[in-house]
C-alpha cells in the first residue's frame, strides 16, 4: 500500500471553519477554526450543544458542504465533494415506503455502479449482519423504529464505508432498542466482521458517548470550536456501573457545564454577564426543588438527577446554567449543589420567592440591571426593545439576540423589574413602580 504522509490518519481536519449567511447579508460564524484527527482503528464521539455545528461538521467531512476555509483530507487526500468510502447513519431515515427492506439497503450501493447481482448479494449480506435476517420483503411499514433504523444502518454499511458517520444514529429509538442496536454495532465492530476503519459518531447522550468511543470531543457553540477531548481507556464491553465509567460520565459533564471561557482558557468575545440560556422560571423552580428533596438533599450527581427529572442533556444544561448565573446552585465536579440562597427559595412561599429572585435577578444578570438601568433613565421610563436587541446584535447573532432578550425580558417582568407590552415591545416601569433600585 502506498504510504501517505499522513500515516494511519483516516480523517484529518486542519482549522476548518464555516458561516452561513443571515439575513442582513451577516455572517453567522458556526464552526471555527476546527482540527480534529481520526486514525484507523478510532471511534470518535462529537458532542455539544444544539447548534455548535456537529451536523455542519459532518456534512462538510462528508464533502456534502464545502468549508468557507480550512483542510479537509480523507484518507490523505483533499475533499472536494461527495466522498467515496464514507457512509452516514442519521437520527431517521427516509426509507422509501414503496419498496422493499431489500430494495432500500440496495439503495445504497445505486450511486456506486456496482453490477446488480452484486448489489444483491452485498445487501443480503448487509441485512444479515445487522439483523434484519428474514425480513427483506418485508415493506418500511411493516417494521418498528428500531427495525427500520436498522435498514439504515445496513444501508451505510452496504457500502463497506472505511469511515462511519453517525449523526444523532440512536436518538430517536426507546431506551431498550437502542441499548441493543449499540450492543450490536460495536460487537461488529470489535469482531471486525465489518471492514470499516473508523467511526465518528454525534451524540447529545454523554453516557451513549462513554460507550461507544475512544475518545471524545466537545465542540463549543457561538463559535463552534473544539473545547476539550477525553481518552476513553476503558475495555469493551464497558460496564455503565463501573467507577472509571462513572467517573468519565461525570468528567464529561463537568467540562459541558463550565463557562466557556475557564475551558481551555480560551477567551469570551460576548460579556458572559449578557450570555443567557433559556430557562423557564417554573422550570427553575422545578429543578431546585427537586435538588432540595430526597434522596438529594442539596446536592446531586448530575446525570442521576437529568435521569430523574427525564431530561435529556440537551434540557438540563440551559437549567443549571441559569441557576449557575443566578447564584442559586453551582456545579462541580459532575455535581450540582444548592447555593444557601438557592435552599432559601424552595424554603420560601410563592411571595418570598419572588423576592429572593427579584434580589438575584438585579445583582447577578446584568442584561437585566441594564434593561432596568436604562429604563429608569429614559424620559417617560419608557424604552423599545429594539433599542436592546440592535445593542444585543454587537454580541449576538440576531437569532440568538432575540432569543437572549427573551429570556431576559421573561426574569425581569417575573422579578417585576420592569413591564413589557406584547405588542409594541415596549419596556416600561408601568407595572413595578414600587420597585426601588437600592441594592
Ligand atoms: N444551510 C444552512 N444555512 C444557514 N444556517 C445553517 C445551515 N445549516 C446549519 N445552519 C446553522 O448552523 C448552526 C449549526 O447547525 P448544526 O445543525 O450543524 O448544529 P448541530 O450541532 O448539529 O445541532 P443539533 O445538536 O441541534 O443537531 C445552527 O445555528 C444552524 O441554524
Ligand atoms: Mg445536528
Amino acid at each position: 500500500m502506498e504510504k501517505l504522509s499522513t500515516g494511519n490518519n483516516l480523517l484529518n481536519l486542519t482549522n476548518v471553519s464555516k458561516s452561513f449567511k443571515k439575513s442582513a447579508g451577516e455572517e453567522h460564524l458556526v464552526l471555527d477554526g476546527v482540527s480534529l484527527t481520526i486514525k484507523e482503528g478510532e471511534i470518535v464521539a462529537l458532542l455539544g450543544r444544539s447548534g455548535s455545528g456537529k451536523s455542519t461538521l459532518l456534512r462538510i467531512i462528508s464533502g456534502l458542504t464545502r468549508p468557507g476555509s480550512g483542510e479537509v483530507l480523507y484518507c490523505g487526500k483533499p475533499v472536494t465533494g461527495p466522498v467515496k468510502g464514507l457512509a452516514m447513519v442519521f437520527q431517521t431515515f427516509a426509507l422509501f415506503p414503496w419498496f422493499t427492506v431489500l430494495e432500500n439497503v440496495e439503495l445504497g450501493l445505486d450511486a456506486m455502479g456496482v453490477p446488480q447481482d452484486e448489489r444483491r448479494r452485498r445487501a443480503l449480506a448487509a441485512i444479515d449482519l445487522i439483523g434484519l435476517d428474514g425480513f427483506e420483503s418485508a415493506y418500511p411499514k411493516e417494521l418498528s423504529g428500531g427495525m427500520r433504523q436498522r435498514v439504515g444502518f445496513a444501508r451505510a454499511l452496504v457500502v463497506e464505508p472505511t469511515l462511519l458517520l453517525m449523526d444523532e444514529a440512536f436518538s430517536a429509538l426507546d431506551v431498550l432498542t437502542a441499548e441493543t442496536l449499540r450492543t450490536d454495532l460495536i460487537e461488529l465492530w470489535l469482531e471486525r466482521r465489518i471492514p470499516t476503519k473508523g467511526i465518528l459518531l454525534v451524540s447529545h447522550n454523554i453516557e451513549e458517548a462513554v460507550l461507544l468511543s475512544d475518545r471524545i470531543v466537545i465542540l463549543g457553540t457561538n463559535p463552534g470550536r473544539i473545547l476539550a477531548e477525553i481518552k476513553i481507556p476503558i475495555q469493551h464491553p464497558r460496564d455503565r456501573e463501573a467507577p472509571a465509567f462513572r467517573q468519565i460520565v461525570d468528567e464529561v459533564y463537568e467540562l459541558m457545564t463550565k463557562r466557556p471561557r475557564s475551558i481551555a482558557g480560551k477567551v469570551e468575545v460576548v460579556p458572559l454577564s449578557y450570555r443567557l440560556p433559556s430557562a423557564q422560571i417554573n422550570q427553575l423552580a422545578g429543578l431546585m426543588e427537586a435538588l432540595a428533596a430526597e434522596p438529594y438533599n442539596g446536592r446531586a450527581d448530575l446525570p442521576e438527577i437529568a435521569d430523574q427529572m427525564g431530561f435529556g442533556v440537551e434540557q438540563l444544561f440551559p437549567l443549571l446554567e441559569a441557576l449557575e448565573i443566578l447564584s442559586f446552585a453551582r456545579t462541580e465536579g459532575g455535581d450540582v449543589e444548592l447555593t444557601p440562597s438557592g435552599q432559601s427559595y424552595v424554603n420560601a412561599d410563592i411571595l418570598q420567592r419572588k423576592v429572593i429572585f427579584a434580589e438575584h435577578v438585579i445583582r447577578h444578570v446584568a442584561l437585566a440591571a441594564h434593561i432596568r438601568h436604562i429604563i429608569d433613565e429614559r424620559p417617560g421610563n419608557r424604552a423599545p426593545e429594539d433599542r436592546f436587541l440592535r445593542e444585543l446584535e454587537d454580541f449576538f447573532s440576531e437569532d440568538e439576540a432575540e432569543r437572549v432578550l427573551q429570556v431576559a425580558i421573561e426574569w425581569g417582568r417575573y422579578a417585576e423589574h420592569f413591564a413589557y407590552e406584547e405588542g409594541s415591545g415596549i419596556l416600561s416601569l408601568e407595572n413595578p413602580a414600587s420597585y426601588t433600585a437600592e441594592p
